[in-house]
């Protein structure tokens, strides 16, 4: 059986996986609607994987007998200057998830729920991998700036993901 501290928390943290879901869905039909098809269709996937962490952590506390109070989603934002400030609010974001992973994570340690422990280590790793994953799309953006042909270029390679 599940504390209520954990129980409470992953449920924040179910919350805070679908609202990134939403987040990315808006930002991606924002490329769309800008003719950045790749970048959309990168960030479509990037939701699908938000909403597919949510489940997990929902999964879990169902596992151990919590009880799912699912909380309200806020409307993403949904205006940007451009792709690269889509993606530099994608690191911003994703920065704050790692800092929310590591706080559930000091909660269960703190709880002595090893299970969830254990659980949330898949959790810090995959935040490791999408930070990266991020700051490598910024870097990249930034590094082509104003020329369209080397920022169409990476439209199409990242359009490439999950295909
Ligand atoms: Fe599931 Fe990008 O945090």
């Amino acid at each position: 059986m599940i504390g209520q501290r954990m129980q409470e928390a992953l449920n924040r943290h179910v919350q805070a996986e679908v609202a990134s879901s939403y987040l990315y869905l808006a930002m991606s039909a924002w490329c769309e609607a800008k003719a950045w098809k790749g970048f959309a269709r990168w960030l479509r996937v990037q939701s699908d994987e938000e909403l597919a962490h949510a489940k997990r952590t929902l999964d879990f506390l169902l596992a151990r007998g919590g009880e799912a109070r699912l909380g309200a989603i806020d409307a993403p934002g949904a205006s940007f200057t451009g792709v690269i400030d889509v993606f530099e609010k994608v690191l911003e974001h994703e920065r704050k998830v790692t800092a929310f992973v590591h706080d559930l994570y000091g909660a269960a340690q703190q709880e002595k729920d090893r299970a969830a422990e254990v659980f949330l280590q898949w959790f810090v790793s995959e935040q490791v991998e999408e930070e990266a994953r991020v700051v490598e799309i910024v870097d990249r953006l930034r590094m082509v700036g104003e020329r369209p042909g080397a920022a169409l270029y990476l439209d199409k390679e990242y359009g490439k993901r999950g295909k």
